[in-house]
Order: structure tokens, then sequence, then C-alpha cells
């Protein structure tokens, strides 16, 4: 089947707790879409890899005109691509070059918390740096890494702290799927800014507690950016990296794609669709095939009827191979009968948001779970208010599985691992929850100015096989 339905409660995205502010075009010229380079390791050790990833501030041409002052990592805005592969141990330097605190979040990878993770436990001052090693112990995926400092993390990461991380495994190198960076598979980071006095951001005069929109698409940090096409099958990244965006996708023609992966895995079959609605944090890997087009002709990916990306067709041979059927096995463990179902409710809106009635407090554990074991977790959104909005559901340091909405089967596209989930208002879904490593971690939902306002809370997990052991916990950063 091809699924011609954005699945999500569409009445909440066009209300969105009555502020929800549509895209304008740019007035900007077609600019070809910026590829982050890929980060090259500082040294490279048997299966050790060091990498040095700087956080620093630059200014950016988006707009004609006055470059835009904008953050980033190793680049000024965004940042390179980092790469990872399964089994590999990295090292990273972390440095800050930017005037105010900073953290690194690795958004996706299971890694211990809560420094590796780079939340805000793990704080790395003006002039400072920080080292942390870790272990890539997971499937091939689309992670990111975003600034994390509570709770200014909407702030920095709309000014431009995130960038992509890639893993890579054996299982992935061996399907036929488009596997050249920058050629036939590309990242797809989906974000909106708005411009102020020449051409700067100002995230205070758009400061909204319910997440910040702006009225101009930024992908990739190229305003009004085109694609040359020279692949039959192009393979996009798509990482929705808004504050408070979702973004109903869809491209002309009404052209049919392919969803491949989610969050942290494969799809274990590839979906057919027309439609894909994206939320906060997000990660959706698709191909997209242009076997039925010519040289000279474009293809635009929209939002609503907001273009973001053409893609300008030239010569191309046709693809070999056809998709592969099955892309990966999901072996999820089962939930262990001895551990309740823990309930999460998101409740509230602008300033009064919570996690089960409780605002964030960077000192306070809120629950404890096993590592190595598996538990259910269902996680409601109580917010309907004035139609309510969709809250995106995120965990920290591992990747669950989606189990049901509201008793129904997950869509179509949820049965491969995620570590985030928009849950719809009213809505009441269950996911599994399993961890691989220990420590201190966050989950929350992921529309940043939420999350920054409380919406967030804390879990240990602790390793039954090692002895209880106590976090230094920050109370402020
Ligand atoms: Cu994208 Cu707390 O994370
Ligand atoms: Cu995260
Ligand atoms: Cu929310």
């Amino acid at each position: 089947p091809v699924f011609d339905s954005y699945f999500y409660d569409e009445q909440a995205f066009n209300l969105h707790d009555t502020a929800y502010k549509p895209l304008k075009q740019a007035q900007a010229p077609a600019t070809p879409l910026n590829i982050p380079p890929l980060l090259t390791p500082d040294k490279v050790d048997g299966d050790d890899v060091y990498y040095t990833v700087t956080a620093q501030a630059g200014a950016t041409q988006l707009l004609p005109g006055e470059k835009t002052k904008t953050w980033g990592f190793n680049a000024s805005m965004l940042g390179k691509t980092v790469v990872f592969e399964r089994g590999k141990t990295y090292h990273m330097h972390l440095v800050n070059h930017l005037p105010e605190v900073t953290t690194f979040h690795w958004h996706g990878l299971e890694i211990p918390g809560p420094i590796e993770d780079g939340g805000c436990h793990a704080p790395v001052y003006p002039g400072e740096a920080r080292d942390v090693t870790f272990k890539i112990i997971q499937p091939a995926a689309t992670a990111w890494l975003h600034a994390h400092p509570c709770p200014e993390t909407a702030y920095q990461v709309w000014q431009g702290l995130a960038t992509m991380a890639i893993i890579h495994d054996q299982e992935e190198a061996s399907l036929p799927l488009p596997h050249t960076y920058g050629v036939d598979d590309l990242p797809l980071i989906l974000q909106d800014r708005n411009f102020h006095a020449g051409n700067q951001f100002d995230y205070r005069a758009d400061y909204d507690p319910d997440g910040v929109q702006g009225d101009t698409a930024v992908i990739n940090a190229t305003v009004n950016p085109y694609f040359d096409v020279t692949t039959q099958r192009l393979r996009l990244r798509i990482l929705n990296g808004s504050n408070r965006r979702e973004y109903r996708l869809h491209f002309s023609d009404d052209l049919t794609f392919t969803q491949i992966g989610s969050d942290l895995s494969f799809l274990p079959h590839p979906v057919k669709l027309k439609k894909l609605m994206t939320t906060c944090a997000e990660r959706q890997e698709i191909v997209v095939d242009f076997a039925g087009y010519q040289p000279g002709d474009t293809v635009t990916l929209y939002s609503d009827d907001s273009p973001l990306v053409e893609f300008r067709i030239h010569e191309f041979t046709p693809a070999g191979e056809e998709l592969p059927t099955t892309l990966t096995k999901i072996d999820y463990p089962t939930p262990d009968p001895s551990l309740p179902v823990k309930q999460v409710v998101m409740s509230g809106m602008d300033e009064t948001v919570m996690i089960d009635g409780k605002k964030f407090q960077m000192d306070r554990i809120d629950y404890t779970m096993p590592m190595g074991k598996c538990q259910l977790w269902d996680i409601t959104n109580t917010n309907d208010m004035n139609g309510g909005m969709i809250h995106p559901f995120h965990m920290h340091g591992c990747a669950f599985e989606i189990v049901s909405r509201n008793g129904q089967e997950p869509y179509p596209f949820e049965h491969g691992l995620n570590d985030t989930v928009a849950v719809n208002p009213g809505e009441h879904v269950i996911i599994k929850v399993y961890f691989q490593v220990p420590g201190v971690f966050m989950y929350h939902c992921h529309i940043i100015e939420h999350e920054d306002g409380g919406m967030m809370a804390q879990l240990k997990v602790v390793d039954p096989a090692a002895p209880d052991r106590e976090y230094h916990l920050l109370n402020h950063m």
C-alpha cells in the first residue's frame, strides 16, 4: 500500500494552542543546499577514534546582505557531521569557545549518563574543554548532537548548535541503499527562523513559552536551497531540528517516497508514503526515486504549501537493484513481569507545562529503573486546551519500541527503534523501554521551550550487577 495520510492529529497541528505560524516564501535567491562536511578524526588508533568538537560563534550568509551571527559545532552554524561506527570507541574532546556555558548532548546515542550523554550535568564553561569516551553499541541510525544547558537549550539550538551524527554498521553497509554522503545520502536538517534588523536572529524578542516558530524555513543552514540530483535514488536523512515546528512533508506531483528508517534503526520493512509529518527531534530516513523524471525537471519538497528544497534533476544512470523488502529485524526484549507499567503524564501549556505534575529540577531523581530489563511506559498528553498540541516525548540514553497508540496499532512507520514519539492530545502511547547503559538520563517534551520550561524529568538507570552509585547532580549551571 501507499499511505496518503499524515496520521497525526491534524487539528492539533493546525490550531497548535491557537499559535500556529505558517512558513512564508523567503525573499532570497535559490542557493545550493549546504552539505555539512564530515568531521575528520584527530587520530585513529585501531578501534579507537579521536574527535574534537568545538562550539563556536561565527557568521553565516543566510540572506542577501549582512551575514547572520550564528553558533555551530566546528562551523559557523549547525556543524560538521560526526560519523560513528558500531563497535568502535570514541574519545571526544569537547571545547567551548562561546561566551557562555554549554553542553554537548548526543541525542540518540546509547551511552552512559549523565556525563557522556551530555545533558545539564556535564557543563563546559567558556574557554574550557571536557573529554568523554564512549563505545558505540547500537545499530546504524541517524542521531544528532545539540547543546543542552538547562534552561538555555532552546536559545542555543536557535543560535545554531545542532548537527547530525551518523552511525554506520555492517548490516547497513551490505544493504543496496544509496551510501555516498553528499551525493545520494544527504542530511536534511529542517529548521525555521525569524530574521530581524540586519538579518539577525533575536530569540528573546521571538520568545513564546509554547515554543518559538520562525516564518522562514532554513534547511541545513540554507535559505531557499536547491540540490543537484545526479543519481536515480536519493536517501534523505531528515532531522527535525526545529525548536517547536512540525512539518507536513510531501513532494510535488504527489511523488511517492519510501521511508526506510526511524530515529534509531531501519524499519523492518520499507513503507511507501506520499505524506510524512515530522515533529521536533525526530529523524526519518527516506529514499526518493526520480526514475520518472528527465534531466531539467525539478521536484520540490514542501511543508504544506511552502517549498523547502528544490531537487534539480540531471543526467543519471538507472539504479540497478530494487530496494530490499526487508531491511532489518527488530528483536526488542519482552517486558519484565516484575516491573509495573510506568505512567508519564505531560500536561499544561505555556508556563504551566509539567511532567507528572512537577517541573524539572536538576538535583531531583524522579524515577529509578534497572538496566537490562524491559519495562512498559505509558505516555499521556492531557493538554487538550484550545485544541491542544502534540508533545514529542523524548528519552535520553535508550532506544524504545512503540507498542500502541490508544490501544491501537502504532502508525505503519513506527515499527523501528525510536528515541522520540509524538503524542497527540488526549492520547496514551505505550512504549517498551530498555537501557543497555547505566546513569542519570532526562526524559522530556522536545518542544525545546517546553523542556526548558520544566516539562522534563530525570531517570536513574541502575546496573543490578554493580553497587548502587551516587551521582553528583548539579542544581544549577
Ligand atoms: Cu534532544 Cu534532552 O534532548
Ligand atoms: Cu536527547
Ligand atoms: Cu510539549
